[in-house]
């Protein structure tokens, strides 16, 4: 999608922000365990690059991913640190694994023999670090069983080209009130750990959710939600320590009009004035990942409280203003506004879903803008 410049709508990105959620996370470690900085999907809509390199400046040793391209996009844009692809690579892609110095996750064996099959067949040289991954109860990818997972480590320690560089699980539950799951799930990572022949560089579980209310015997952090400024949880669980939301997401009236009762205002006519109504033209729309259920909900303008009434367009969305703003003023659709705000949550609420989910929508054709740590715009 074409990048929207030349039009008011934009996530702005807050780096300090991010760089603040990720070196808390690190002071709390106190040098135990590392922090890897979770930059899929974008960066969760943040922007991977922009994100990675705060989260760098705030101590992090390393990146996670999902999947090869976006491991290939943190190389090509000059980070050097290591990098996990934590989503399985076909063996076809092992070049560029290679070639991008990444890591990868090992879930099975016909991945193995059809991984050293290929390095020989192809005479490739130089050693790939993969991360035995262990399906603890999330039933995703990964061996089920210990005996599994300490066989997978044998073979990979018999087999030219692959080293096992981590060993590591994913909790399912670690968000919950009821530690029930994760604790059977950790009982089980405990299990293997304890029977390793040898340690590798890296054993890991936790992502934010684990490491603000768990703790597991590993000695790295995959730190996503958290280092972006949301509690995991939603509002499950209270935060353990403030977290600093990054995004705020942005636009401007484009145009404001008096219309008479009785008029309908978007597609359906689903709304209707009432009396004679200021109505404000925002530029954001369903295209931009501001979906259609977003009718009936809120946004800011000069601290107002204003509604989004009729059904929210491709690319613009009306709202009811209390009094006529000129064109040009901005409207807050996620953030802070004159002392008022919106939250990523209550948006996540509104639609009945996670905040991951609304700020992983929020598409290409919204411009990112950062904040340094002055609070100005680069
Ligand atoms: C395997 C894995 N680890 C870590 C994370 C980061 O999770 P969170 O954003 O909840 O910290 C994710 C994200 O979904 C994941 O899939």
């Amino acid at each position: 999608m074409v990048v929207s410049n030349h039009r008011p709508t934009r996530v702005v990105v807050d780096l300090a922000a991010i760089k603040a959620n990720v070196q808390q996370e690190v002071q709390k470690q106190q040098g135990k365990r590392d922090v890897f900085a979770v930059v899929k999907a974008n960066g969760y809509g943040h922007g991977a690059v922009p994100v990675a390199k705060a989260a760098l400046a705030g101590g992090a040793a390393g990146f996670c991913v999902a999947t090869l391209d976006e491991g290939i996009a943190l190389r090509e844009n000059g980070l050097t640190a290591p990098i996990l692809v934590m989503g399985i690579v076909e063996v076809a892609w092992l070049p560029l694994i290679l070639q991008y110095d990444l890591a990868i996750p090992v879930a099975t064996n016909l991945w193995i023999e059809e991984a050293r099959a290929f390095y020989q067949e192809h005479q490739l040289t130089g050693d790939i670090a993969v991360h035995v991954t262990f399906d603890t109860g999330m039933g995703r990818i990964g061996f089920q069983t210990v005996e599994e997972v300490l066989a997978a480590m044998q073979q990979l320690d018999q087999t030219a080209g692959f080293f096992v560089e981590g060993l590591f699980t994913h909790f399912a539950t670690a968000d919950d009130v009821d530690f029930t799951y994760f604790e059977r799930q950790n009982e089980r990572f405990k299990q293997v750990i304890n029977q390793l022949p040898y340690r590798p560089r890296y054993v890991h579980g936790s992502n934010s959710a684990a490491t603000m209310w768990h703790e597991d015997q590993g000695n790295l952090i995959r730190l996503g939600i958290g280092m972006y400024g949301y509690n995991p949880s939603g509002s499950a669980l209270t935060n353990p320590y403030p977290l600093q939301p990054a995004l705020s997401l942005e636009s401007a009236l484009v145009q404001v009009k008096q219309v008479p009762a009785g008029e309908g205002i978007g597609y359906g006519k689903t709304y209707e004035t009432t009396v004679t109504e200021w109505i404000g033209t925002v530029p954001i729309g369903y295209a931009d990942g501001y979906v259609r259920r977003m009718q009936g909900f809120k946004v800011l303008v000069e601290g107002q409280v204003c509604e989004i009434v009729g059904r929210v367009c491709m690319d613009q969305l009306m709202v009811r203003l209390p009094k006529a703003f000129p064109v040009g003023t901005k409207v807050t659709l996620i953030g802070k506004n004159q002392g008022n705000e919106i939250t990523l949550q209550e948006v996540a609420d509104y639609l009945g879903t996670i905040h991951y989910e609304v700020i992983c929508l929020l598409s290409d054709r919204i411009p990112r803008d950062y904040l340094n740590s002055e609070g100005i715009l680069t």
